[in-house]
């Protein structure tokens, strides 16, 4: 049996005829080593896909923005309305006045906001910042695949003993964090939930909106007059992070593609 033949044969009882197409396409592009492979190699990846393991861990790759990222199980696979987010960056910066622009990025999984940013942006100075030592393996490895010039640094964002690390303030401060309750995990699918890292994804209960309230106080500090937020939240607390905002910045919240209220703007 030829290499799509062994994939649609494995995967028919468990996928449908659109996602195997897809998983087929997505193999041949970014493992275009693998159809040289022979049947137990195929099979094995179609048990993992089976498994939910998500198809980006087993490539290796994810898509982001027209660039392709290096992941693994330590880093949030790039979602398409963080792209959404980067645009929004994009022509923030674009409309802005001439100069460098001083960015910082709280959260860098892959890299892929601040690498994005560098690239299309050449004139920005990116610092981004994670608590993960294995995010920030992963973000330097795509800075040096994809040549960027962002800066990677280890820092718990909600230790404020750590804020004295940094020095000056920024022109723009981003950040896609943490935000899912814990209580919502029997919500969530298992491919996402067996994983994909925790630590990207969920906060306390008791305290959803924790990095919202920090990166506010931190921008307090550390972004300049005349300076912008953005921030990506879920769809179910736009209002309340907005608030948090409202209280010293002009806040809007931006919808995605899909109408779901994902992205907050305050700008100073
Ligand atoms: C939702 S992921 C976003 C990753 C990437 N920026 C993206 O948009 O795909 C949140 C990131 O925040 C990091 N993080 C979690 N807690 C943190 C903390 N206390 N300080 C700094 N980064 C933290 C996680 O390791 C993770 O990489």
């Amino acid at each position: 049996m030829t290499f799509e033949e062994t994939i649609k044969e494995e995967l028919k009882d468990h996928f449908t005829k659109r996602e195997i197409s897809y998983y087929i396409k997505v193999l041949i592009e970014d493992m275009p080593l693998l159809k040289d492979g022979g049947k137990s190699e195929w099979v094995s990846i179609c048990k993992r896909l089976i498994d939910q393991e998500p198809i980006q861990y087993i490539t290796g790759v994810a898509p982001f923005y027209g660039y392709f990222f290096q992941v693994d199980n330590n880093v949030l696979i790039p979602r398409p309305e963080t792209e959404e987010l980067v645009y929004l960056i994009n022509e923030h910066i674009k409309k802005g006045n001439k100069g460098t622009t001083r960015i910082l990025e709280i959260g860098s999984g892959s890299g892929c906001i601040p690498i994005t940013i560098n690239l299309l942006n050449p004139d920005t100075d990116v610092l981004s910042v994670d608590v993960s030592a294995g995010a920030l393996e992963v973000a330097r490895a795509n800075n040096s695949k994809l040549e960027s010039n962002v800066i990677f640094r280890s820092c718990d964002i909600l230790d404020e003993d750590k804020w004295t690390g940094f020095s000056g303030k920024f022109d723009i401060i981003v950040s896609n964090p943490p935000y899912i309750p814990n209580k919502e995990k029997s919500l969530m699918s298992a491919n996402v939930l067996d994983n994909e890292p925790h630590l990207a994804l969920f906060v306390e209960d008791a305290d959803p909106l924790i990095f919202y309230d920090k990166i506010m106080k931190f921008a307090g500090e550390y972004l300049k007059e005349n300076g912008t937020v953005f921030l990506e939240c879920n769809e179910y607390n736009a209002k309340d992070v907005k608030a948090i905002y409202d209280e010293e910045y002009s806040a809007e919240i931006i919808k995605d593609m899909q109408g779901k209220e994902r992205m907050i703007i305050a700008r100073k």
